[in-house]
């Protein structure tokens, strides 16, 4: 084993906060060119590594003793509930400066570069509001049934909290997740480019026990419209086979404890495996129909524009994705030597069955280790050893799912979809580092 193979790599993390408050002003404004040079202004000023102090013989970490091993700690229940290190405190949702000009309607990603396992700590789900967050209160949510039903039927959050239960994990992603990189490289890092993704466990009511109680009319009854309480209308057809496979789910409970308001207290839709707009929040109506509506979320948005023109409606089951979440974008290799490539795979068909990792952009190719538990429609960690030598590499990765579908690389997706899309970007993703250790978005086809 070279030398090289038994030190570890250390990663400078990405930028945080970069932007100074005019930075940000700018792009308000509408100065989005200027958000790229901010980007890569940020990057370069980063790109002077720290010395970052290695452990070694007569470390003083080691040797002295620090206040917290000869002092009191805190009592119990100083944080009634508990909030993350202060050391922490850069790992947070981001909104990216300039994508939307109203926070109401806006995105916050995600900050997938600082996560591990599969789970997304509630606190850290990505947000998409069309018209703001509410904080609903439990007392006065009502869900109403009607359409195709023999009984219209109006549940408190306490009738539907009495009914048999179940709780499953699973991942939810934006349609347009990946979106601003469908022409060309838009974003520095990984929270930007897919961190309209989160992967929870979700507790609540199978829709289909509910649509059962009202006696819809399965027959006829072929779609249900959900709609939200808030004030985007946000409304969405789904086929009733979704409904009927047991998998949608009236969702109150997210990670063991009541869904956090911004991702729909005090209840939500769960729609396994399909993009993230069908997941209404704060749910208060469904109706059983036998046509799909066509409701403005799914005639004008969530659409997707084909190269001839036409748009391609409905398209809504996320396809196998996977992302290298570290290293990546904006990060820094400080050093030669050992890291541990680590990443997120999913996909809205089924269970993720196998990820290919390459460090030459795509000419060789070795199966990543895909972490325990490997679920349906769940995001599966994956990763795989790497010993960098100092030299240029970019960085991949490649899912299959049961179905045997391979994700697309930037050449197969266009020769389908064109340039001009904005949702259901699933192409494999690259990172290119650089002799210096940098990490840089580049798109590879
Ligand atoms: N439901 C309502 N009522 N209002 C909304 O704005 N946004 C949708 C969906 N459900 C939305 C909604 C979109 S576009 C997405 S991607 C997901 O919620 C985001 O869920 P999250 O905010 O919990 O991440």
């Amino acid at each position: 084993m070279a030398n090289s193979e038994l030190r570890l790599g250390r990663i400078r993390p990405a930028p945080e906060n970069f932007l100074s408050d005019e930075q940000i002003q700018s792009v308000k404004e509408g100065r989005r060119d200027f958000l790229r040079k901010a980007f890569l202004g940020a990057s370069a000023a980063m790109a002077v590594p720290a010395m970052a102090r290695a452990a070694g013989p007569g470390d003083p970490a080691i040797l002295n003793l620090p206040a917290w091993t000869t002092s009191l700690g805190l009592p119990v229940a100083a944080n009634p509930y508990g909030m993350p290190s202060k050391y922490e405190r850069g790992l947070v949702r981001r909104e990216s400066p300039g994508l939307t000009r109203v926070g109401g309607s806006s995105v916050a990603f995600t900050p997938l570069q600082g996560l591990f396992g599969i789970i997304t700590p509630s606190g850290l789900h990505f947000e998409r509001h069309h018209q703001g967050w509410h904080d609903v209160d439990p007392s006065q949510h009502r869900l109403m049934i009607n359409g195709m039903v023999k009984t219209n039927a109006v549940f408190t959050m306490d009738d539907l909290m009495r009914l048999p239960s179940v709780s499953r994990i699973h991942f939810i992603e934006c349609g347009a997740n990946t979106g601003m990189e469908w022409g060309n490289v838009a974003v520095p890092t990984v929270q930007y480019s897919h961190g309209m993704l989160s992967c929870s466990e979700f507790t609540g009511v199978p829709l289909k026990a509910i649509l059962d109680m009202c006696g819809a009319d399965y027959k006829k009854g072929r779609f249900i419209l959900a709609e939200g309480a808030d004030g985007s209308s946000m409304t969405r057809t789904i086929p009733m086979e979704m409904v009927e496979s047991g998998e949608v789910l009236v969702a109150y409970g997210m990670n063991g404890e009541m869904l956090r308001p911004e991702n729909g207290y005090p209840l939500r839709l769960v729609v396994p495996g399909v993009q993230g707009v069908s997941w209404v929040k704060w749910l208060r109506r469904i109706e059983v129909g036998d046509k799909p509506w066509g409701a403005k979320d799914e005639a004008v948005h969530y659409i997707d524009l084909m190269p001839d023109g036409l748009h391609r409606q409905y398209s809504s089951v996320q396809e196998c994705k996977s992302v290298i979440t570290t290293p990546s974008g904006g990060q820094i290799l400080l050093d030669k030597g050992f890291y541990n490539i680590s990443g997120m795979a999913w996909s809205g068909r089924g269970k993720v069955t196998r990820v290919d990792v390459s460090v030459d952009g795509g000419i060789n190719w070795r199966p990543a280790r895909l972490e325990t538990p490997v679920l349906s429609k769940a995001v599966t960690r994956f990763n795989v050893d790497w010993v960098w030598d100092g030299k240029p590499a970019i960085l991949q990765s490649r899912a299959v799912d049961e179905t045997g579908y391979v994700q697309p690389s930037y050449g197969q997706l266009r020769a389908v979809r064109g340039t001009k899309s904005i949702y259901h970007n699933n192409a494999i993703q690259s990172w290119k580092v650089v002799e210096s250790g940098e990490v840089s978005n580049v798109q590879v086809l």
